[in-house]
């Protein structure tokens, strides 16, 4: 959700190139616009185009700067275009803005009261605009007064041309500093900085900074000096690249098993805390967005199935203003990849507030919601740039199926969790051998795609939809099987092609009948199954994706593969691309 990066050399330096790398690796974030702005001999130089960071490429050979700061962008306020695009720029500042300006209307209709023009429709050119009018000589003391104005959240870089310094400051959307060789870099996530630093320090909420080639200088919200701990920057370059692949998305569905196996692994160094912080558990709620609150749909079962304590799963944006009713005993599970989606560091907010306990189940450790958390589950799924989750929300699986294990009193080295270690094979296996391609040329084809399921095959049904709909943009939902003769029959037609998941032998026959029943309204059925006797049923029938035969609350992952190869190919076919869909980005940190 917009991707920032800056850097400051010294004398005879260049900063530009270093920001167009970052931005490269930042644009998973975001890629409607791009632009670079650099403290140049003539001053400031901007270059800013719509569309994606490439396009910056033939516009920046000749930009030289030992200043430099950049920015790839989502829009929120204003349609993506060249004006829309950041930097922006008043009198001789420059900036570039993560984040949203809440107030932004009423600071807009009062400046421009007071004769101030507005080139863009952003909620950015706003601060960029206060910054100029607050600015006399100092960065920071304009920053510090600029941010006391605005309401919402924000990462910010500001240069001009008479200070050899940026200026940043930091409030509810992410902002890191890293230390290079010779140079000072600032970013909004770890990738940015593969490869040219091995430290980095993670802003605070509150925080302002004042980078100079020899370092950072970083402030409080109360303007004291603090130091920001160093950690290492776990991002590596060569984990970055495509490795072969055409896409980052095959890639690291790909990865999907060393996802499980790592995260695994990872657990044990997290075991006896998560007991503690479960002990005298009454009650569960698993919160996330997207794909993350589908991994804990996954989780909820686990909890209830295998620790027997009654759990709810809800969408961090509902459960943020449903009145949650929390009580002694309630431990909160926040899951996400990134740990700085804002609807679930502000659940996990509300949660702590209301005297819950909360556990983050995260691939994020430097992240808002691990340093908000009691304790975090570690998901060891490694980079993941495709803006489609993978191997995340495979991760988070495996994540909850060891937590839930370990409230029930099981260790991870007990039989259930034994049956987690083969999974990355059967995974693999399942990569290897599945094959969706007859059925993604049917979904590419049609009007809209059905996904169904029962129990555990439900949450793998919403997962396949949201992940079928995002990359290839056609219509789809996911649904309990039993509710489709309560509506959703009547959308089946030969247009439509309703892919029902069978991987619990108990309940296959009932999942059986929706697809008898989407038949006799001459739609098209697929299945996706492990169980010998629906094949027998619907061969000739129904398109059969086949999965290896697996323990029933271990069958998400291998069927999760299927799904997300599905939405894979059907993108492919086409010709969409499925690592940056429409209107989509990664990390989503805005409301
Ligand atoms: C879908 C997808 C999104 C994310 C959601 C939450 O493929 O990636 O639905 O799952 O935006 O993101 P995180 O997990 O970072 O909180």
């Amino acid at each position: 959700m917009c991707g920032i990066a800056g850097c400051i050399c010294g004398k005879g330096g260049n900063a530009v190139p270093d920001v167009y790398e970052g931005l490269k690796r930042l644009e998973y974030r975001g890629y409607d616009s791009a632009g670079i702005a650099a403290v140049t001999d003539d001053g400031v130089t901007v270059v800013k185009k719509r569309g994606v960071v490439e396009k910056l490429f033939p516009h920046i050979g000749g930009m030289k700067g030992e200043i430099a700061i950049a920015h790839t962008r989502w829009a929120t306020h204003g349609k993506p275009s060249d004006t829309n695009a950041h930097p922006h720029v008043s009198g001789g500042i420059c900036l570039v803005h993560n984040g949203i300006i809440e107030n932004y209307c009423e600071l807009k209709e009062k400046l421009s009261r007071e004769g101030e023009t507005f080139l863009s429709e952003t909620d950015s050119e706003v601060i960029a605009v206060l910054f100029k009018r607050n600015y006399s000589g100092s960065l920071t003391a304009a920053l510090i007064k600029t941010v006391k104005e605005l309401k919402g959240s924000y990462a910010l870089m500001v240069i001009c041309k008479e200070e050899h310094k940026i200026a940043v400051a930091k409030y509810k959307s992410p902002l890191i500093i890293g230390y290079g060789k010779d140079r000072i870099y600032c970013a909004s996530d770890e990738p940015a900085l593969a490869g040219k630093c091995s430290e980095i320090s993670v802003l605070e909420d509150g925080d302002f900074a004042l980078l100079s080639e020899d370092g950072a200088e970083i402030f409080d919200s109360r303007l004291r000096p603090v130091a920001r701990k160093k950690q290492p920057n776990r991002a590596v370059s060569a984990e970055l690249s495509l490795g072969g692949y055409p896409h980052y998305m095959l890639k690291e569905l790909h990865e999907v098993p060393a996802s499980v196996k790592n995260t695994f692994s990872a657990f044990s160094g997290v075991e006896s805390e998560i007991v503690k912080t479960f002990s005298g558990v009454k009650r569960i709620i698993v919160t996330g967005c997207g794909t993350a609150y589908h991994a804990g749909l996954v989780g909820k079962r686990y909890f209830e199935s295998f620790a027997g304590i009654p759990t709810d799963a809800e969408t961090a944006g509902e459960f943020r203003y449903s009145e949650p009713v929390i009580t002694d005993g309630t431990v909160v599970v926040a899951i996400s990849q990134s740990g700085e989606t804002a609807d679930t560091v502000e659940a996990a907010r509300l949660a702590l507030s209301r005297g819950a306990k909360v556990v983050a189940v995260t691939n994020s450790p430097y992240s808002a919601l691990t340093r908000l958390a009691c304790v975090t589950v570690p998901v060891a799924a490694g980079a993941e740039i495709c803006v489609a989750a993978t191997k995340s929300y495979t991760g988070q699986i495996a994540a909850l199926y060891l937590t839930a294990l370990a409230v029930a009193g099981e260790t991870a080295d007990g039989e259930r969790a034994a049956r987690l270690a083969d999974m990355p094979a059967l995974c693999a296996k399942t990569i290897e051998n599945v094959n969706v391609s007859s059925l993604a040329h049917m979904c590419a084809k049609s009007k809209g795609v059905y996904f169904m399921g029962r129990d555990l095959d439900y949450a793998v049904a919403r997962e396949g939809s949201l992940k079928l709909k995002e990359v290839s943009y056609i219509p789809s939902e996911g649904y309990p099987a039993g509710e489709l003769k309560h509506g959703t029959l009547a959308l089946i037609s030969p247009k439509t092609v309703s892919v029902v998941i069978i991987t619990d032998k108990a309940l296959a026959e009932k999942s059986v009948n929706a697809v008898e029943q989407v038949l006799a309204r001459k739609g098209k059925a697929a299945v996706i199954t492990n169980v010998d006797d629906v094949e027998d049923d619907l061969k000739g029938r129904a398109e059969i994706v086949r999965l290896p035969r697996c323990d029933k609350f271990l069958a998400p992952l291998a069927a999760a593969v299927a799904v997300q190869e599905l939405a894979y190919r059907t993108a492919v076919k086409l010709r969409r691309n499925p690592d940056k869909p429409r209107n989509l980005a990664k990390s989503v940190t805005v409301e």
